[in-house]
């Protein structure tokens, strides 16, 4: 039987390759997104995997969402916590709003996804969630101080939620990727990215698909045994 998996932020960069990576081995995808239709309808068009828009930091919309997938394709067995925004400001400079969209983003996120799904998989016995927090959530980083909260909390939680789904079939890990080829870099100014790769062991930026490689095998039946790891893929630029 074919498992039915969403993936948030699952239609651009690094969740559009997890999407897509999922689809390859025969899952069922729902791909979620936040605001840009036209991305959304582009990788419909290009991948015919299904798309839906909501908002990851809203309760609500996280359960109505859920609701409405599961009745187009089935329980949900596998979520991927993708979805993630940075809003970078030295710390003496960041508004309240910058925190908060970023912690309700990237932390409350998990909170709102995985606790509309957590019951069914425990029904079921079976379930896989994987999140994706970053190496700057393990080593802090200059400007993302709500950033790094967020990512460093997601790996804490992932540690807790592991030992509540071990023993009803619920495997909880998390990728923490370093800095990956996307649109998420734009943001950097060239001077800073030059130093960023600089620093880069392997020499290179990742792409997107060897985060999906990662997040494939952990939301796989076979990956039962590795429960609250976090799987570091980030080029040796920080070993933890
Ligand atoms: N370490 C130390 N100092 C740094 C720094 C760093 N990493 N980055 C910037 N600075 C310094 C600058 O040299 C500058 O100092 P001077 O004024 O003495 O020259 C100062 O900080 C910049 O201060 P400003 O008040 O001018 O800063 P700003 O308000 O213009 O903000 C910035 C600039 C937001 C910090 C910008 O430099 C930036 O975006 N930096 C990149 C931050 C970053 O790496 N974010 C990671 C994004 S990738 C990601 O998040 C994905 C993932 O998971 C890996």
């Amino acid at each position: 039987m074919a498992r039915v998996a969403i993936v948030t932020g699952g239609s651009r960069g690094i969740g559009a390759a997890i999407s897509k990576a999922l689809k390859a081995e025969g899952v069922t995808v729902a791909a979620t997104y936040a605001g840009n239709d036209e991305a959304a309808a582009a990788f419909t068009a290009e991948t015919g995997i299904k798309t839906y828009k909501w908002n990851v930091a809203d309760y609500d919309d996280c359960a109505a969402g859920i609701a409405k997938v599961e009745a187009d394709l089935g329980p949900v067995d596998i979520l991927v916590n993708n979805a993630g925004i940075t809003r970078d400001a030295p710390f003496h400079k960041m508004t309240k709003d910058q925190w908060h969209q970023v912690i309700d983003t990237n932390l409350t996120g998990l909170f709102n996804m995985t606790h509309n799904v957590w019951g069914g998989m425990r029904e079921r016995k079976f379930g896989r969630i994987v999140s994706i927090s970053s190496i700057n959530g393990q080593k802090g980083q200059f400007a993302q101080s709500n950033y790094a909260a967020a990512k460093a909390g997601d790996i804490g939680f992932t540690k807790a939620l592991a030992q509540e789904g071990a023993r009803a079939g619920i495997t909880v890990n998390v990728v923490a990727p370093g800095y990956i080829n996307t649109e998420m870099m734009s943001t950097i100014p060239e001077k800073v990215m030059d130093q960023i790769v600089g620093a880069i062991p392997v020499g290179r930026l990742g792409e997107a698909e060897e985060i999906a490689r990662a997040v494939t095998f952990l939301a796989s039946d076979d990956a039962g045994f590795v429960t609250g790891s976090t799987l570091t893929a980030n080029g040796g630029q920080y070993m933890v």
